[in-house]
């Protein structure tokens, strides 16, 4: 018989977004020690990529204003990508301050959301990260990417797949080591995941270079990562518990939640290296701090679950 799934990848990497999506959506700020414990957390059951924070303006995001002074807190363990958000070379000189390893940048591929987001239209943008990704790579850091609004935009409607393949390129030609493609407003379908991954992988990007950013808005998401999944791509971002989403995306909510995506790979017997009763740990504690904004599937399941248990 046929089996679809052989072909999937029988391991993938999640890049836990909680810390910096997560938490810059969120109308209460939390404290800077319970950031640190959250990320430690996080990393205690098997994370191995995490965007723990954001150098970006403290105008912009208050949320994450302390980002200074959680990095340098995050005991650290070997082996775990800490990837701190950078939009200029402001956040870069803060970032090399706090020792950060490797930073994330980003941009979009539709103009009118590059400017809402980071004030810069998208060739200006690529200009100031061509030398913040120089500068980064000189003080031994690693570059991620991310191309924001490439499903779909919520200032211009759709966005040409052209658009997405000539950011991703450019911002490679700028340096950067890899890329995340994001649907920042959650409005992607499989057959759209289909297209783009593949004009990706046309225009010479290979499947180790890039890895898919979904939000789940309309119930799309775990749809679009089993699309990701039959194509071979092998990292995908998620976030702890569902929480985020840009607070200049109007009408976006959270991201994939973690726990969601890891039932969905559990049980296909894909591999993460996540375990999901020690993520709920972590989601159930800034369920508290933040007072019960965890929208994970998953999650209410599984604690409900273990509630009838006992
Ligand atoms: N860290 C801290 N402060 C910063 C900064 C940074 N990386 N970049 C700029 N600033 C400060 C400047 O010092 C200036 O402060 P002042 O008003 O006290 O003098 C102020 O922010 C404005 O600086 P400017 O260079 O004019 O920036 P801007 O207003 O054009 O904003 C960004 C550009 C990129 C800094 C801002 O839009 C931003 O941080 N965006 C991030 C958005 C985001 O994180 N989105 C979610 C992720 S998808
Ligand atoms: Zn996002």
């Amino acid at each position: 018989m046929n089996n679809p799934y052989s072909a999937f990848p029988k391991r993938v990497t999640i890049c836990e977004v909680g810390p910096r999506d997560g938490l810059q959506n969120e109308a209460e700020t939390v404290s800077t020690a319970d950031k640190v414990r959250y990320i430690e957390m996080l990393v205690d059951a098997g994370v191995t990529a995490i965007e723990a924070t954001s150098f970006v303006s403290p105008t912009a995001v208050p949320q994450l204003a302390d980002a200074d002074e959680v990095f340098p807190a995050i005991h650290k363990r070997d082996g775990v990508r800490y990837i701190a958000l950078v939009p200029n070379q402001r956040g870069l000189d803060r970032a090399i301050a706090a020792d950060v390893r490797e930073i994330a940048v980003f941009t979009a591929a539709s103009e009118t959301f590059a400017q809402r987001n980071i004030r810069m239209s998208i060739e200006t943008s690529l200009a100031t990260f061509r030398i913040v990704i120089a500068r980064a790579h000189a003080a031994g850091m690693a570059v991620r990417a991310s191309v924001s609004t490439a499903f779909g935009c919520p200032f211009e409607g759709a966005v040409p797949i052209s658009n997405v393949v000539r950011v991703s390129q450019a911002l490679l030609d700028a340096g950067a080591d890899t890329l995340s493609i994001a649907d920042t407003i959650g409005v992607a379908t499989p057959n759209q995941v289909v297209d783009v991954v593949n004009a990706l992988r046309e225009s010479g990007i290979g499947l180790e270079r890039f890895g898919l950013h979904f939000h789940d808005t309309r119930g799309t998401a775990l749809a679009n990562i089993m699309a990701g999944l039959q194509l071979g791509v092998r990292e995908y971002d998620a976030s702890a518990g569902g929480l985020g989403g840009c607070p200049f995306a109007p009408g976006a909510t959270g991201n994939v939640a973690t726990e969601d995506v890891l039932y969905l790979l559990n049980g296909m017997g894909i591999e993460t290296g996540i375990d999901i009763d020690r993520l709920r740990d972590a989601s159930r504690f800034i369920d508290g701090a933040l007072h019960g904004r965890v929208v994970s599937r998953a999650f209410r399941a599984l604690e409900a679950a273990a509630a009838r248990s006992v």
